[in-house]
């Protein structure tokens, strides 16, 4: 998806009657809140803890694209995390504009991935739209599932500079927007979304109450029809009324083939919804196929319109739709809209529980790694660093592992509720404090904390962990004495030498 970066779109004529979009606009770089579009865009300095602001010097930008965050490629992903209702709809869109920020060493735009809580939703290539002055622009359709969004740019192998983004919006669709796909099982990634037989600009807000972009597509190959019959609050979509003042048809009863999408479909399973509203008086009936399947028959299309939808209809490829009359039809067919999106199937997040305990260990450390951001497993290849995780329907933590990362402050005894974890290594850091009590890891097979600086005594409660078969804690500034319960415990490897102030166990 593309759009024209000028002035074009900027002044909307307000309607008074209409709401905006209830939603957070967010102006990537932007040193403060400013309006435009008669709406509120936020500076994302609340949102990002990474990356730098940087202003674009053309002239003739859009606001929303004058400023952008760049990311240091060197750290795997950088995250936005934004609040949101929990069962709420949203729709994402996400809207890049290079402008050569990357300086002439890098006149092409990099190419990397972006991620909407865990799952990754797809690879940004904005090379093409750049090369034609364009800025790109990217829709998806995701479920709250908590009270934060995480929306992350990834950087992968083809990230040859640092990747940036220019504007983040996140706005609520209605409860009957797309209801028949599962949302707690799949997002949809936007492939097209077109006014069929339209030439004018892109149609969004305020003609589309939820800000959805329909772009032109097609010639017209009849005069401006009317709308006005169309009662657009009866489709479960709520399309705006003006994507049924044009259409593609032909006039005689014979069959219109169409060739839409125009790009080539990646295999998957679509949500496809195809749009008609008839202007004359007569029938209009028509059989509608895809790629030669049919996928809808004898539709009757009325002055009020229809729309038929699929949820989960597969393709790949080129896409050619054919509307063939019937016999009994008095006019040939027509469409005036169409939406695509891919079903992409939500890979999971990590289970609160050890999320929530992640943040605190977060919190504890002075210097975490720069990659700790959003979901801390999910997607897979872009698990925080030192982390490792259960796979299937509950994803854990199962491995802490931060040895030798220069990392000092504490272990925070929420490290606890992580009762996944098998091995905890932390050993060759600056790390003080004391070891908390980690009796309730109950899966727990290593503990290793040597080589830091952990002081006060060691908690008698490891001597209650089972499964536990080494325990390194040398070379720290441990105290008291070593519980009689570690000691001689069959199977169990305890290393605590180096310790100044530490006694054997009494007798
Ligand atoms: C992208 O750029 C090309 C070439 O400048 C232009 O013809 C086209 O209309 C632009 N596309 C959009 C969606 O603005
Ligand atoms: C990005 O898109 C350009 C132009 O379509 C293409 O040549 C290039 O291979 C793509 N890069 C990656 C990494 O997919
Ligand atoms: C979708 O929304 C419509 C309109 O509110 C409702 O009639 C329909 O039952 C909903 N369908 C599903 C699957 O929830
Ligand atoms: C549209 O509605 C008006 C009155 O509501 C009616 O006169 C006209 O015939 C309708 N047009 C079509 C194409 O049905
Ligand atoms: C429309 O589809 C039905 C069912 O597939 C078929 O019986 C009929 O012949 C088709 N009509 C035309 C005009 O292709
Ligand atoms: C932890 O990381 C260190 C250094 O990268 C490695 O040698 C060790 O095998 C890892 N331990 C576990 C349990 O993965
Ligand atoms: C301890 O960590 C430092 C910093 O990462 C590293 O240079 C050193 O080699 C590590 N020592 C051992 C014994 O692994
Ligand atoms: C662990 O989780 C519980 C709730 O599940 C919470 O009450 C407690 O404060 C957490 N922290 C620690 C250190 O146990
Ligand atoms: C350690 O934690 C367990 C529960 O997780 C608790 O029952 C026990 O009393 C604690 N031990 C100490 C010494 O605080
Ligand atoms: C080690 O422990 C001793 C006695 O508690 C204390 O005086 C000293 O400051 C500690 N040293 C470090 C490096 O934590």
């Amino acid at each position: 998806m593309s759009l024209s970066l000028f002035l074009l779109l900027l002044f909307f004529p307000l309607s008074l009657s209409q709401t905006p979009p209830k939603g957070l606009l967010i102006n990537c770089g932007a040193q403060s809140a400013a309006q435009f579009d008669g709406r509120t865009w936020l500076s994302d300095s609340g949102f990002v803890s990474s990356g730098s602001p940087k202003t674009l010097t053309s002239p003739f930008l859009l606001p929303t694209l004058q400023t952008l965050r760049s990311f240091p490629r060197q750290v795997k992903r950088h995250c936005y995390n934004v609040p949101v209702y929990r069962g709420a709809k949203y729709m994402v869109r996400t809207t890049y504009f290079y402008g050569g920020v990357n300086g002439a060493d890098h006149p092409s735009p990099p190419v990397f991935d972006q991620i909407l809580d865990g799952t990754l939703w797809s690879v940004v290539n904005t090379t093409r739209d750049y090369a034609n002055g364009n800025s790109t622009f990217y829709e998806g359709v995701f479920l709250g599932q908590g009270k934060i969004m995480s929306f992350c740019i990834g950087s992968n192998t083809y990230t040859d500079s640092d990747p940036f983004i220019s504007a983040l919006e996140f706005l609520i669709l209605g409860d009957s927007l797309y209801n028949t796909t599962d949302f707690t099982s799949f997002g949809l990634a936007m492939f097209a979304r077109n006014s069929f037989g339209y030439s004018g600009p892109p149609i969004r807000y305020p003609d589309d109450q939820f800000d959805r972009i329909w772009e032109p597509f097609g010639q017209s190959n009849s005069a401006k029809a009317s709308s006005d019959n169309v009662s657009v609050s009866g489709f479960w979509n709520l399309p705006p009324a003006k994507i049924f003042e044009t259409h593609i048809g032909s006039e005689q009863l014979e069959s219109l083939e169409l060739r839409w999408p125009t790009a080539l479909l990646p295999s998957s399973k679509y949500y496809i919804a195809l749009y008609f509203a008839d202007n004359t008086d007569g029938s209009r009936i028509f059989n509608i196929s895809l790629n030669g399947i049919t996928y809808y028959h004898n539709l009757i299309v009325i002055p009020s319109g229809v729309v038929v939808f699929a949820s989960q209809w597969p393709l790949s490829g080129p896409t050619t739709i054919t509307l063939t009359p019937a016999a009994s039809s008095s006019s040939g067919p027509l469409i005036n809209a169409g939406e695509i999106f891919y079903l992409l199937p939500l890979k999971g997040r990590t289970l609160t529980r050890d999320v929530i305990a992640l943040e605190k260990v977060k919190e504890s450390l002075r210097n975490p790694p720069l990659d700790w951001n959003g979901d801390p497993c999910m997607p897979q290849q872009y698990s925080w660093t030192g982390i490792t995780c259960s796979e299937g329907p509950r994803i854990r933590v199962v491995t802490l592992n931060l040895t030798s990362m220069v990392l000092s402050g504490s272990l925070s005894p929420f490290v606890a509720n992580m009762t996944a974890l098998t091995n905890i290594w932390l050993g060759n850091n600056s790390l003080t404090g004391q070891i908390p009590n980690l009796s309730s890891l109950k899966m727990l097979e290593t503990l290793h904390l040597e080589d830091n600086q952990f002081s006060g005594e060691i908690p008698s409660s490891l001597g209650d962990i089972n499964s536990l078969q080494e325990v390194f804690l040398q070379n720290n500034n441990l105290t008291g004495q070593i519980p009689a319960n570690l000691i001689g415990k069959p199977g169990l490897n305890v290393r605590t030498s180096g310790n100044n102030f530490l006694s054997p166990p009494a007798p």
